[in-house]
């Protein structure tokens, strides 16, 4: 298996991709630390943790809090002495014309998407460093991030700017073992995946659910899987993708070429 034993701490983990993520990196023998803002919210995620046998702890944390991230961090190294690889999953989507956008919206994605991700990445970084072997960093990005997509900007420049840091902070942290990479994914099966359609229904008419089966990438014909993301967050997770460095592959099924 690709994480036997592995300690990964995921944020966002209630639900959509954070679920699949969960789920993938536990079919590849990691120990889970599943995190989200809300503890109750966990509960269907630790219950398909137990049903595969799978060592995890659950615990609230927002990730705009850098207190709740701190304890985390702090109750992670009690329970298992290390943590091997952070996935930070946690996003926030609100979408906004940009003429009408507000500064509260424009900083409430900044500040889960981009400040929040940092924070985790720093407070896990201090962790790693520490230790022998280091350790893996993925953040999700988004396609949006790449293209910029209409009515999104905020959402979009957020995702850039993930993708930026990824950069960066691969490049500043190789010299302690950390290894950082994003993944963009794209019309992936999730409740923002539907607050998409929800957006696009009221701006243009139209049933909820019918826009929603259109959002597909159109080179796979289907959404994409929670687990399909999770399945290659656990590879970029695994010791195989210690040449990957920096990176921000697209994981929406063809939809962006690059
Ligand atoms: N669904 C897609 O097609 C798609 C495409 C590109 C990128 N993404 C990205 O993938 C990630 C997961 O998206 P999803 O589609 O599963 O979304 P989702 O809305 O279904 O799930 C997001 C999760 O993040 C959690 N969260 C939000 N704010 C938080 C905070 N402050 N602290 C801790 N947890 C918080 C939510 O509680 C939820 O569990 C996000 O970063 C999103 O931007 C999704």
């Amino acid at each position: 298996m690709l994480l036997n034993d592995r300690v990964v701490l995921i944020t966002g983990a209630s639900r959509g991709i954070g679920q699949g993520i969960a789920r993938a990196a536990a079919l590849e023998g990691a120990r889970l630390v599943i995190t989200d803002r809300r503890r109750h919210a966990l509960e269907e995620t630790k219950a398909m943790l137990e049903t595969l046998k799978t060592e995890a702890i659950a615990l609230e944390m927002d990730v705009t809090d850098e207190q709740q991230i701190a304890s985390t961090v702090d109750r992670v190294q009690s329970q298992f002495g290390r943590l091997d690889g952070l996935v930070n999953n946690a996003g926030l989507f609100l979408p906004e014309p940009s003429l009408d956008a507000t500064w509260k919206k424009t900083t409430m994605q900044f500040d889960v998407n981009v400040f929040g991700l940092l924070a985790c990445c720093r407070a896990v970084g201090a962790v790693m460093k520490e230790q022998p072997n280091g350790g893996k960093i993925v953040n999700i990005a988004s396609n949006a991030g790449k293209v910029g997509f209409p009515g999104y900007a905020a959402y979009s420049a957020s995702k850039a700017a993930v993708i930026n840091l990824t950069q960066t902070l691969a490049r500043e942290w190789a010299e302690h073992r950390i290894n950082l990479n994003a993944v963009c994914p794209g019309g992936v099966a999730t409740p923002m995946l539907r607050s998409v359609a929800e957006d696009l229904a009221e701006k243009q008419g139209g049933s909820v659910d019918e826009i929603y089966n259109t959002l597909v990438p159109p080179q796979l014909g289907r959404h994409v899987r929670p687990l399909e993301i999770g399945q290659v967050v656990a590879f970029l997770l695994s010791d195989h993708a210690t040449i990957i460095r920096g990176q921000s592959i697209s994981i929406d099924g063809g939809e962006t070429p690059y």
